[in-house]
C-alpha cells in the first residue's frame, strides 16, 4: 500500500480523498505525509474511529465524508445481523470520535436517513456526499478569492494561512487553501506563509506539500512567529478554515487561530474564514457552546517518538480554539459572505457581496 517514490501527488484530480474500494474505505494516512504515502484500508467502524482519533483522517469536510462512509461500512457489515440497531450503535460511537467539527455528526446523521433503504443506498448517498464536496469547495473558494481581491486590491498578496485546509481535508481541492490556489492561478499571490500547526504539524507536512505541488511560492512560518510577521507588515490577509461556525459567527478552528486573529486585528490585517455551509452550526448560539477537543499529552511531549519534555510532564493540548466574530472580517461559504464583527476596509464593499 505504500508509494515508495514519495514525490507524486498523493491524489489525482479525479480520485476521491476517501473512497470505497471492494467493500472497505480507502484513504491516505495523513499522519505519514509527506515522507511516506501509506494507503489505509479501513474495514470496520472501530478502525475508522481509530483513524479519525489519531488524525490519519482529519479536516472538517473530510470528517463529514468519513462519517457518511462509516455508516455505509456499518450498514454493509450488519445487514444480515442486527440491522438497523447495530448501525445506529456504530453511528453513536463514530460521532463521538471527535467532538468539535460539526461536519462529522452531520455526515453521519444524513447517512442514517438512508439506512431504511439498505446498505447500497447508504453507500450511494455517502459517495454522492463525497463528490458534492468538490463543487462546494470550488464555489466557496472562488467567492473567497473575489472577496480577498476586493479587500486587498493593491498588490500581489502575501497570505498567511494556518493548519491544513487543502485536498486531504476535504472532498475537493480545499477551502481556504483552494482560495489561495485560486488567487495564485490569477497571478494574485506573491507568497504564502504556512504555519507549522500543532499537534502534528499539519501545516508543515500537508500545506507546504500542497502549495509545493500547486507551484505556489511559500515559506514555513514557525507558529510562534506568526504574530511577529503580522506586526512586521509581512501579511496582507489571513485566510483560514473552520471546524464549526456558531450562529453568531464565532469560529472554532485549529488551535492558534485565535492568537492569529488577535494579532491581525491589532495590526489591521483582514481575517477571512472559508468554510462550507455544513460547518455552520445555527443551533449553537455562540462559541461558548462549542466543545473543544483536548488531545493527549504524548503528542507534544515527544517528537517522532523521542521525548522532548521531562518524564511525567502533562500538557495543555487543545485541538482547537474559538475566535470571536468581533475579530473576523468575514466567513465565506459556497452560498454567502457572512460578515464578521470586524469592519472590512471601506473600499471592499463587503455589504455589496453579501448574498443573504
Ligand atoms: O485537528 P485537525 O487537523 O482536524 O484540524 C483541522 C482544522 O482546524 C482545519 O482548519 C479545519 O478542519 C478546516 S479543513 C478544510
Amino acid at each position: 500500500m505504500d508509494q515508495p517514490d514519495g514525490g507524486v501527488a498523493y491524489r489525482t484530480a479525479t480520485a476521491r480523498t476517501l473512497d470505497w474500494v471492494d467493500g472497505a474505505i480507502e484513504t491516505t494516512d495523513q499522519t505519514q505525509l509527506p515522507h511516506r504515502h501509506h494507503r489505509l484500508r479501513i474495514t470496520t467502524v472501530d478502525e475508522l474511529i481509530d483513524a479519525i482519533q489519531r488524525l490519519a483522517i482529519r479536516g472538517a469536510p473530510a470528517l463529514g465524508i468519513a462519517g457518511a462512509l462509516g455508516v455505509a461500512l456499518s450498514a454493509h457489515r450488519h445487514h444480515d445481523g442486527d440491522y438497523p440497531r447495530a448501525v445506529h450503535d456504530d453511528a453513536r460511537r463514530l460521532a463521538a470520535a471527535r467532538p468539535t467539527a460539526v461536519n462529522l455528526e452531520r455526515g453521519i446523521q444524513a447517512a442514517l436517513l438512508r439506512v431504511p433503504d439498505g446498505p447500497d443506498a447508504v453507500l450511494r448517498h455517502a459517495l454522492a456526499h463525497a463528490d458534492a464536496d468538490r463543487g462546494t469547495n470550488r464555489a466557496a473558494a472562488v467567492r473567497a478569492a473575489e472577496l480577498i481581491t476586493a479587500i486587498c486590491p493593491d498588490r500581489p498578496l502575501r497570505i498567511l494561512t494556518h493548519c491544513h485546509t487543502g485536498r486531504l481535508a476535504t472532498g475537493g481541492r480545499g477551502t481556504a487553501l483552494e482560495a489561495v490556489i485560486e488567487l495564485a492561478g490569477s497571478g494574485r499571490i506573491e507568497s504564502v506563509l504556512a504555519t507549522e500547526t500543532r499537534p502534528l504539524l499539519q501545516g508543515a507536512r500537508l500545506t507546504t506539500w500542497e502549495l509545493h505541488t500547486a507551484g505556489v511560492p511559500h515559506r514555513l512560518c514557525v507558529d510562534s512567529a506568526a504574530p511577529a510577521a503580522l506586526a512586521a507588515g509581512m501579511v496582507d490577509c489571513v485566510v483560514v478554515g473552520a471546524d464549526r461556525v456558531a450562529a453568531n459567527g464565532d469560529v472554532a478552528n485549529k488551535i492558534g487561530t485565535y492568537a492569529l486573529a488577535v494579532a491581525a486585528a491589532r495590526h489591521g490585517v483582514p481575517f477571512v474564514v472559508v468554510a462550507p455551509e455544513s460547518t455552520v452550526d445555527r443551533y449553537t448560539p455562540d462559541g461558548r457552546g462549542i466543545v473543544i477537543e483536548q488531545r493527549p499529552a504524548h503528542e507534544v511531549t515527544s517528537v517522532a517518538g523521542v521525548p522532548v519534555a521531562a518524564p511525567g510532564t502533562t500538557a495543555f493540548n487543545p485541538a482547537f480554539d474559538v475566535t470571536p466574530t468581533g475579530l473576523i472580517t468575514a466567513v465565506v461559504t459556497e452560498d454567502a459572505v457572512l460578515p464578521g464583527g470586524r469592519p472590512a476596509p471601506a473600499r471592499a464593499d463587503l455589504a455589496g457581496r453579501i448574498r443573504r
